[in-house]
């Protein structure tokens, strides 16, 4: 989408700190504010298991300040985000597997240090704007298709719950002391800087680099499981306008994609951009069964008609771009 002009102009001079900025989402929304003159912090835990990736700010490293610190430690927070004006808040666990074989380092992360955070924020940046990255994985097996976020929330997994944990926190601390917190409920999202070494953030990860090695790609299932995808320019710029417009305090939004499609047509696709490779459809491992949420449309109606977003990538391209950077940057993250 082309981002109106008193949004570009709001980040000017603005002191940002983004949690999770070393990491896919993040680093590129870190790239962008940047770009739009922003002073930008980027709080990250580097832990290897992540998303992570110092490769990930490579030509703005001089222009953001790195804090290499884990959100965990709830000491470190209120120095951090003392005087701050705008909270991007994605330091996250991602994987569902891995909160499933310790679930407590997931509490740990999505559910308790989002409340140190909230803490700090309210004694050290009251009327800092927040703006949260949530999950679809909240909503567990949609009841109904697309999903708007009346929903209701069933999450499958120990991720889900304390993402939700995570989420509602931040609407409390906005109802009860007045923060003026935003959550975006992120669908899958791909492109550039994501983590492709393995499926610890989506499968398509390991799908990009599969195809541009030419090797064979594993489809769960029977292939016909619907998803939609936002390409991360997008998400971008639904954090930016987050960030911005007032209209988003107190409020959840889903970020679809646009149009959905099922794992085998993603898959087709995606091998004729890659131009190679090929796939196969597999049963799935029983720990994945037990997880998997069945068919995901997002109903996004409400960002695009109170905020004003709108996707602007479609798949194919988005797909061939990623295929792009990671031809290119492949030693920075096999
Ligand atoms: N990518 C997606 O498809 C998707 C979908 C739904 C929600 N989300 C949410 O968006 C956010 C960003 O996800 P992403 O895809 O960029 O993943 P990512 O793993 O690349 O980014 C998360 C970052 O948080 C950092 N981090 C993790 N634990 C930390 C800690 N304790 N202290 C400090 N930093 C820590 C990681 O090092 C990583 O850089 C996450 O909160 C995730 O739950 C992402």
């Amino acid at each position: 989408m082309i981002v109106p002009g008193d949004v570009l102009d709001f980040y000017r001079g603005r002191r940002v700190l983004v949690t999770g900025g070393l990491g896919f989402i993040g680093s590129n929304l870190a790239r962008r504010l940047v770009e739009l003159g922003g002073e930008v912090v980027l709080v990250d835990s580097l832990i290897p298991e992540y998303g992570g990736n110092r490769a990930n700010i490579a030509g703005i490293e001089d222009a953001v300040r790195v804090n290499v610190s884990d959100v965990r430690d709830e000491h470190s927070l209120p120095s951090l985000l003392s005087g701050q004006e705008v909270l991007f808040n994605l330091a996250g666990q991602t994987s569902h597997v891995d909160s499933l074989h310790d679930p407590f380092t997931d509490l740990d992360i999505n559910c308790r240090s989002q409340l140190s955070i909230l803490e700090a924020c309210r004694r050290e940046c009251p009327d800092a704007k927040i703006v949260f990255a949530s999950t679809r994985q909240l909503y567990g097996r949609p009841r109904y298709l697309p999903v708007d976020e009346e929903h209701p929330l069933a999450p499958v997994d120990p991720n889900g719950v304390n993402k939700a944990a995570g989420e509602a926190y931040h609407l409390v601390y906005g109802r009860v002391y007045g923060l003026r917190s935003a959550v975006l409920r992120l669908t899958n999202t791909y492109g550039p800087r994501m983590r492709v070494k393995d499926d610890r953030q989506t499968f398509l990860g390991t799908w990009l680099r599969l195809a541009v090695e030419g090797e064979e790609l594993q489809i769960f299932g029977d292939g016909s499981q619907r998803r939609d995808f936002t390409y991360v320019d997008d998400a971008v710029d639904a954090f930016l306008l987050a960030g911005v417009r007032s209209e988003a305090d107190g409020e959840v939004f889903n970020l679809g994609g646009e149009a959905s499609v099922s794992l085998l047509e993603l898959a087709e696709l995606l091998i004729e951009v890659a131009g190679g490779g090929s796939y196969r459809v597999v049963p799935f491992p029983e720990e994945r069964r037990s997880i998997d949420i069945g068919d995901y449309v997002a109903d996004d109606r409400k960002i695009r008609e109170r905020l004003g977003w709108q996707p602007s990538v479609v798949l194919r391209d988005g797909l061939a771009r990623s295929l792009d950077y990671y031809r290119e940057h492949a030693a920075e993250y096999w």
